[in-house]
């Protein structure tokens, strides 16, 4: 059951639109490499593939960082590219590389996915929530998540992480239609898993758009904003309680839009957001998160101090969420994770 009436949550203060003093915390990829009990884990499966879908491994790297920071919410360890592969489209994460997928190229391999098996392989995403809910204490939310439809569809096309996202795009403007098949299948089966993951015991979510970035105006209303807005409503309709989050990376002044139209609880910035931009643009609108240097963590003080104190200084007083800009750098030692949780809740 999800963890609806948390009441001492910071988090959930936060994204219900009220200043919570000291702002809650928690960390993009704040499960992974830069910690060793995770690299332990990590060594005794064949893949990262593996790893996420092993709920009792997944789980127990879930719940890892909680034991060692005090930080205000668990985040599911799965990925966003998950969805692909749940969908059948073939995936590995190569050592060293990143993920590779047999690349979806046209409307005839969209009509080639498989949607009618996705929840059954996303089953173990969902056995990994109910195990974490059931060994963290009752005040500590647990985040889902998924990837949006455009950072997902970038991946499915490319066949990897690319720089531009070029083919994605490309495709976006030489046949919309086909290109909006496959984002509307995502839509489709994202809000399916993000309420999935609520009935496993999810109570916020999260929607990463990493490559938001990477689209002009008209296209970012078209790819980003409205397939979350689709997948907002749908997941307001069937569990109103849960909030959601939306992290449109890069969007620049973008974000306002964003913000105003696709229903999210609250925002995730990123770090070239300007503190007091967001403070005056988006935080009167909702919740604000973000947005860290992950590179100030790894340099630490007196650089992390400053900084902590400037976004504390800015953002402190309205609805505010405190996490880094983007995930966590493996070479981030723990002693500046411990130390910035000490900063913030001082
Ligand atoms: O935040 C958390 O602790 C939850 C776990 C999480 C992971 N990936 C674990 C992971 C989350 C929320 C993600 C999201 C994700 N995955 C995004 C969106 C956020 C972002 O970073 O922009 C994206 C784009 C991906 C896709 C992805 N996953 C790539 C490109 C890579 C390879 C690059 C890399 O960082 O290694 C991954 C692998 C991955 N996902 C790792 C982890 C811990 C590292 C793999 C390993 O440990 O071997």
């Amino acid at each position: 059951m999800a963890r609806t009436s948390l009441p001492g949550s910071a988090l959930l203060k936060a994204l219900s639109g009220h200043p919570s003093i000291p702002p809650p915390i928690w960390l993009m990829r704040q499960a992974g490499r830069y910690l060793p009990e995770y690299r332990e884990i990590r060594s005794k499966v064949a893949s990262f593939l593996d790893l996420c879908l092993t709920p009792e491994l997944a789980a127990e790297v879930t719940l890892q960082p909680l034991r060692r920071f005090d930080l205000d919410a668990a985040i599911v360890f799965s990925d966003i590219l998950i969805m692909p592969y749940a969908l059948g489209q073939s995936l590995e994460f190569v050592e060293g590389e990143g993920p590779r997928l047999d690349p979806v190229k046209d409307g005839g391999a969209v009509a080639k996915l498989e949607p009618e098996i996705a929840e059954a392989r996303l089953a173990p995403v969902y056995e990994t929530l109910a195990r974490v809910c059931a060994n963290l204490p009752c005040d500590v939310p647990v985040i889902g998540f998924c990837g949006a439809p455009w950072t997902v569809a970038t991946y499915m096309v490319e066949g990897r992480g690319s720089k531009d996202q070029a083919e994605a795009r490309l495709w976006a403007y030489r046949e919309p239609e086909t290109f909006g098949q496959l984002v509307d299948l995502l839509v489709e089966t994202s809000a399916e898993y993000l309420l999935g993951q609520v009935r496993a015991g999810a109570s916020v979510l999260q929607i990463f758009d990493s490559w938001a970035g990477s689209l002009p105006e008209d296209e970012f209303a078209r790819w980003c904003i409205e397939p979350t807005r689709r997948i907002v409503e749908r997941v307001n309709a069937s569990a109103p309680e849960i909030p959601v989050i939306g992290f449109p990376r890069g969007s620049g002044p973008l974000a306002v839009r964003y913000a105003r139209e696709t229903g999210v609880d609250a925002i995730g910035c990123d770090t070239t957001l300007p503190l007091e931009w967001i403070g005056r643009e988006l935080q009167p609108l909702l919740a604000v998160q973000g947005n860290l240097d992950p590179l100030l963590l790894v340099a630490g003080s007196p650089a992390l101090d400053a900084r902590v104190e400037a976004t504390l200084a800015a953002l402190g007083s309205g609805p505010f969420i405190f996490n880094l800009g983007h995930g966590i750098q493996p070479e981030t030692p723990i002693a500046h994770v411990e130390r910035l949780i000490r900063l913030v809740k001082a």
